[in-house]
């Protein structure tokens, strides 16, 4: 078992994982007034401090809170990940376990994540700790609206049917603000 700390994340480990993760908005989304997630790091003990003299952050677990019409207020696991030289070490157990008692005191009554289905360490890690495999149990699938789809969607461009018209937008449907048609494609 690894002897390392799970604390929240700080601004200052954001570059820490923005090497596991491209994404340049993490800055600006989990930390202020309003934050769309939190974020655990579990870093090693100071005495194994890298070669600049940092502590260093072997993984994370990144989560926000969703809503289930079921199960009321949940916590929705977006990432989980332990660099893989620190695995079976039980840091990804620390971390989850830490989200889970954060998810409790918040009032939550489920956590909810997904795994891509050919990756069997992490399924039999979730299994192996408590949770069931909705896609084994239940048949469920996963869907995404990517950027695209979803511009297209709102846009009601995506309608299938006779016309193509899209439903219920009143005047000027299904035209765009230059009065193209957006029906059709
Ligand atoms: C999932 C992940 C975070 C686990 O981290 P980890 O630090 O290696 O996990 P732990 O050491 O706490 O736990 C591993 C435990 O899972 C269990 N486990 C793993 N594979 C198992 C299997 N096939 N069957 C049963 N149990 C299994 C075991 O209990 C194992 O512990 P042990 O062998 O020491 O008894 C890590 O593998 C990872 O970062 N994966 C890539 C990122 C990813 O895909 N995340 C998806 C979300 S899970």
């Amino acid at each position: 078992v690894m002897n390392c700390t799970v604390r929240p994340c700080m601004v200052k480990d954001c570059k820490a994982i923005f090497q596991f993760i491209q994404v340049k908005a993490l800055r600006e989304d989990g930390f202020g007034a309003r934050p769309q997630y939190y974020c655990y790091v579990a870093e090693l003990p100071p005495e194994q401090k890298n070669k600049k003299g940092r502590c260093v952050i072997v993984g994370y677990i990144l989560s926000s809170f969703t809503y289930s019409s079921w199960k009321g207020r949940n916590v929705y696991v977006d990432n989980l990940y332990v660099q893989p030289e620190f695995r079976g070490q039980k840091i990804g157990t620390r971390l989850l376990t830490n989200a889970a008692k954060m998810a409790l005191s918040q009032g939550c009554v489920q956590l909810r994540m997904h795994v891509a289905n050919w990756k069997e360490y992490e399924k039999g890690f979730l299994v192996s700790l408590g949770s069931e495999n909705l896609t084994a149990k239940e048949g469920w699938t996963l869907f995404h609206f990517e950027e695209d789809a979803l511009r297209r969607l709102a846009a009601g461009s995506n309608m299938r049917g006779k016309s193509g018209s899209p439903v219920g937008m009143g005047q000027g449907e299904g035209k765009d603000e230059n009065g193209r048609s957006q029906t059709g494609h």
